[in-house]
């Protein structure tokens, strides 16, 4: 046997034991003619001891074990004297009697410990080293307990689980694809999905009425702290349903999974919030619901004829930071630049503090008068002690983003983004389409298969850019974690759509024949919607950066450095797929 306990299991009953435990040297320590070395696993630490007065030679080759060595040591398990409560086995240690190395590890390029002294890049080469860190580690345990957690109770409410393929043909709505030449059919491309959309509907053509799949997915997109490219979705559909019934299973999960994992009870019913409002009040399609700071909108208040910026805007908004009156020049002065940055875009900031002694301070003293200013603080609903932060724009809103921006920043400086307090909502009645200046055309908000809102189909074709979908989205902490819809199961209704854009009958029926179709065989009412599960993991334990729950993830580069990845192909293998690099 290896082994006979794990590094994390002993304790004061096992005292008397013999024990043999297999592990990695996380630290040695000798203090006389002692040494003490902690052997970690995947379970915890235990502390070995060896005894110079009892065996020279083997405390000896104990002082020889070098960081990362891989080792077995047979031992008694005894009480500590000096026993550390901060270790679930600080009780115990193991006077050894026996040890075997069962591989010898070069000096390991950063500290295997929870605040390691490896950078990122460093630690991404060597991800299998990282993935030692009891921090990282532990996140990959939590992701799958929650992967578990998902299935069994999907599994309850009488899902199945469908794998679909993950060579698929190219669909260019959405984001980019990456594409996969095909060796057999020369001058051919499989796409990897960039999700199972299309898949899971025709299953439901099939009569799986209730789908799911732990699914990868693959989109060729810029990279964001809560993006990757390749990705894993809970991907769900369900038929014979409304948009009540698909988010009471949802919200049911999620009420299991933050019971289960956090000791956390969501509300007995989550908020909806239309997209309209969360972009009124928040600037945002998934606003952080931890902290108000909502937006005041101020055209009436500050069109006045006497600031020709806020005169010639479209839109003018402000939010209330409790307390800041006392921000220095400095510390405004940083707000300015932040808004200014080109991530948000603004042009400007103006300020306007109401000081405790009832004082007024603002960047616009000289165009408004104490008065106004009194006004917008009742508007605003401030008190004295508060900071009035305005910005405005000629387009209403990318105005509200640039304001959504500068009051997650405020949230963040005050601390109002407790990782440890969870808000969710749903986001409800999404546009059906959005403009795009890239394409010059409307594009599918979700996707083309969403279906819009019935009272709305009238207005399909005159402004369908005033059509709503029948779209959700759950949002928790300002994360957008999960989206669905209802879909379309009319054929004539899903040509329509594609006719709106852009595509060509024969075009709809190159890319999307097979679903067309499919939907002339009886197709049931149906809809469903997929979690991120990266993003519900990282919301779960905290964490920044979805790349802290992926075991191994690419850079922001979408590279993947450890396995040097993208690379280059051998000429030959080029040939064989008929296909010639022209860099
Ligand atoms: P959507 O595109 O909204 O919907 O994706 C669903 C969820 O997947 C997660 N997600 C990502 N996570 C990490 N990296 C990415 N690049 C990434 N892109 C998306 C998000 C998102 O909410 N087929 C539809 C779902 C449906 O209608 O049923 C879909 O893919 O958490």
């Amino acid at each position: 046997m290896y082994r006979t306990n794990t590094c994390g299991e002993l304790r004061l009953s096992h005292v008397g034991q013999t024990v043999t435990l297999a592990g990695w040297v996380q630290r040695t320590r000798k203090m006389g003619g002692m040494t003490f070395v902690d052997l970690r696993d995947r379970y915890g630490i235990t502390q070995l001891v060896f005894d110079e007065s009892r065996d020279a030679d083997l405390t000896a080759r104990a002082n020889k074990l070098g960081r990362e060595f891989c080792i077995q040591a047979v031992g008694a398990v005894s009480e500590r004297s000096n026993k550390n409560p901060n270790m679930p086995t600080g009780d115990i240690e193991i006077i050894v009697s026996g040890l075997t190395v069962l591989s010898t590890s070069d000096t390991p390029p950063f500290t295997i410990e929870d605040n390691t002294d490896g950078g990122d890049e460093l630690r991404m080469k060597y991800r299998y080293l990282d993935l030692r860190r009891s921090a990282v580690r532990k996140n990959l345990e939590l992701r799958h307990r929650m992967t578990i957690l998902v299935r069994n109770f999907l599994d309850s409410r009488d899902f199945i689980e469908v794998e679909t393929p993950i060579l698929v043909g190219s669909t260019p709505e959405g984001a980019r694809d990456f594409v996969v030449p095909s060796r057999m059919n020369p001058g051919q491309f499989y796409a990897l999905p960039q999700s199972p959309q299309t898949l899971k509907q025709l299953l439901m053509v099939s009569g799986f009425d209730r789908y799911f799949q732990i699914a990868k997915c693959f989109r060729d997109e810029d990279l964001r702290a809560d993006r990757q490219p390749e990705f894993t979705q809970i991907d769900c559909e369900m038929s014979f349903v409304h948009q009540e019934d698909v988010l009471e299973v949802f919200e049911d999960m999620a009420r299991y999974l933050f019971k289960e994992v956090r000791g956390v009870e969501l509300p007995a019913k989550l908020r909806q919030m239309t997209w309209h409002e969360a972009m009124r009040l928040y600037g945002s399609d998934k606003p952080d619901l931890r902290f108000g700071m909502t937006f005041v909108e101020l055209m009436d208040v500050m069109k006045k004829g006497k600031f020709a910026v806020f005169d010639d805007a479209a839109y003018i908004g402000a939010i209330c930071a409790p307390g800041c009156a006392a921000y220095t020049r400095k510390q405004l002065d940083q707000l300015t630049e932040f808004v200014k940055r080109p991530q948000v875009g603004a042009k400007g900031l103006v300020y306007v503090k109401y000081n405790e002694d009832g004082t007024i301070k603002s960047s616009v003293d000289k165009f408004y008068s104490q008065e106004d200013l009194l006004e917008l603080k009742q508007k605003m609903g401030a008190r004295d002690g508060d900071l009035v932060l305005i910005l405005s724009g000629d387009n209403a809103n990318k105005t509200r983003i640039q304001l959504c921006a500068l009051r997650l920043e405020m949230g963040e400086r005050l601390g109002l983004r407790d990782s440890n307090k969870f808000e969710c909502l749903w986001i409800v009645d999404f546009p059906l389409f959005e403009w795009s200046d890239e394409e010059q055309r409307l594009m599918a908000t979700h996707h083309p298969f969403t279906l819009p809102n019935p009272d709305d189909i009238p207005l399909l074709d005159e402004h369908p850019e005033q059509v709503r979908a029948v779209a959700y989205d759950f949002v928790c902490n300002g994360i957008e974690v999960g989206g669905g819809s209802l879909r379309i199961h009319d054929g004539a209704l899903q040509e329509k759509m594609f006719k709106i854009l852009g595509f060509t009958p024969e075009r709809a029926m190159a890319q999307f024949g097979f679903l067309i179709n499919a939907f002339k065989y009886g197709a049931p009412p149906h809809a469903g919607l997929a979690f991120g599960l990266d993003r519900f993991v990282s919301i779960m334990a905290g964490l920044d950066s979805i790349r802290d729950c992926i075991a191994f993830p690419k850079n922001n580069s979408g590279r993947d450095v450890m396995l040097d990845a993208p690379s280059e192909l051998e000429p030959g293998q080029l040939d064989e797929l008929n296909l010639k690099v022209t860099l």
